[in-house]
């Protein structure tokens, strides 16, 4: 089976590990595991627990204890609606497969992460494409959404919170596109792994699946738990599909580490504690962020609303690919390139890692720019 290269994910292969400003990374600053027993209280006999732990499979979908702590993150959902994958990537792909045969009609968002439209293509989707465009502040324009939809739409795909563009669609706008995707019996599959990320709503955000029947949720601890060490997801989503997806998943998964599900469930439980750390962190930073976009004369952005991502746009001529690596070689400074994301003439910061790495990169690019003109 062909399917397209991962651009996002190839370029992170080929650069991460050889920069010293890493602003291309997406998580919020990853914990160590002695952080989280910290915050969570549970650093006393962590390891008289973990030496008895029997290294089975351990429950095959995620332990109940595991799959309530990932349904109390919704407001309609219960154990039941919740399987336990490989992190969010293991999660969409998992759906894809389960659910889009060729010749399914399938509409996807633009930027978004690739699986979303790649692996329907590949696996021979008739898929369209709807582009969210500056313009409209990263948001799907709705007109032209349900233009594209008709009775032989199977599936919708979304990210919300978006990544690359930091757009959030509130509950409004879905609301919305779920009467377009219920008068044709679409699935809506949306990303919410960056669910939890906002800015200023106080609010954890909407759900797809609290909204509609046929609404299916991917997330994972990766983001906004910063713990996405221990490849940790999930699919919420009603029973049925869930029967379908697991059809699949027994060929691919059999069950996560026990380890992984174990340190999520922890996390989980002190989630609260998890949340005043992580938004003191994408808040702080975005306006590092803000505040350097708005004296860079040659850059300029639509602020995030949520996420840890941005699109930055610059005005010199210079392919984002060439720009990335002469940043790179020159400062030290990673960013990933928009062309990775279809996105040419732009450069996606991941602006949630460590706040000194981000006022030290940023510094660093500030210094070289002109050398650009
Ligand atoms: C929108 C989106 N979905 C899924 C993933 C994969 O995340 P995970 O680490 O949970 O597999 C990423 C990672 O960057 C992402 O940005």
């Amino acid at each position: 089976m062909y399917i397209e290269p991962f651009g996002i994910e190839m370029w992170m292969n080929e650069f991460e590990d050889h920069c010293k400003y890493n602003l291309a990374e997406t998580c919020i600053k990853s914990m160590t595991i002695s952080e989280l027993l910290t915050l969570s209280g549970r650093n006393e006999n962590i390891t008289e627990e973990l030496s008895k732990m029997k290294m089975t499979y351990g429950e095959i979908t995620g332990s109940k204890r595991l799959r309530s702590q990932i349904a109390s993150l919704f407001a309609k959902q219960t154990s039941e609606n919740v399987m336990v994958t490989h992190g969010a990537i293991g999660a969409n792909s998992l759906v894809y497969n389960s659910l889009v045969n060729k010749g399914d009609k399938v509409v996807s968002i633009l930027p978004t992460y690739q699986q979303h439209y790649s692996i329907p293509e590949s696996l021979g989707a008739d898929l369209h494409i709807l582009k969210i465009e500056p313009e409209n502040n990263f948001l799907p324009d709705l007109s032209k959404l349900k233009q594209l939809i008709n009775d032989n739409t199977k599936l919708i795909a979304l990210n919300n919170p978006n990544n690359p563009t930091g757009s959030l669609m509130g509950k409004e706008m879905l609301t919305e596109i779920v009467s377009y995707a219920r008068s044709c019996g679409a699935f809506i599959v949306c990303d919410e792994v960056y669910r939890g990320t906002n800015q200023s709503n106080p609010e954890y955000g909407t759900s797809i699946v609290d909204l509609y029947e046929k609404g299916i949720s991917t997330g994972s601890m990766s983001k906004t738990y910063s713990l996405a060490g221990l490849r940790l997801g999930w699919i919420t989503a009603n029973p049925e599909v869930l029967q379908n997806v697991f059809i699949h998943r027994d060929y691919n998964t059999i069950s996560v580490g026990i380890l992984d599900d174990y340190f999520a469930a922890i996390a989980l439980e002190s989630r609260e504690k998890i949340a005043i750390r992580n938004t003191k962190i994408i808040r702080d930073n975005l306006s590092i962020l803000d505040n350097w976009v708005s004296n860079e004369p040659n850059i300029s952005y639509i602020k995030p609303k949520a996420g840890t991502t941005a699109l930055l746009k610059y005005d010199f001529d210079i392919p984002s690919r060439d720009f990335c690596i002469k940043i790179l070689e020159k400062t030290g400074v990673l960013f990933a390139p928009g062309s990775a994301m279809e996105m040419e003439g732009w450069v996606r910061i991941g602006y949630a890692n460590d706040p000194k790495i981000l006022t030290e990169g940023l510094k660093k690019v500030s210094e070289y720019l002109p050398k650009f003109k």
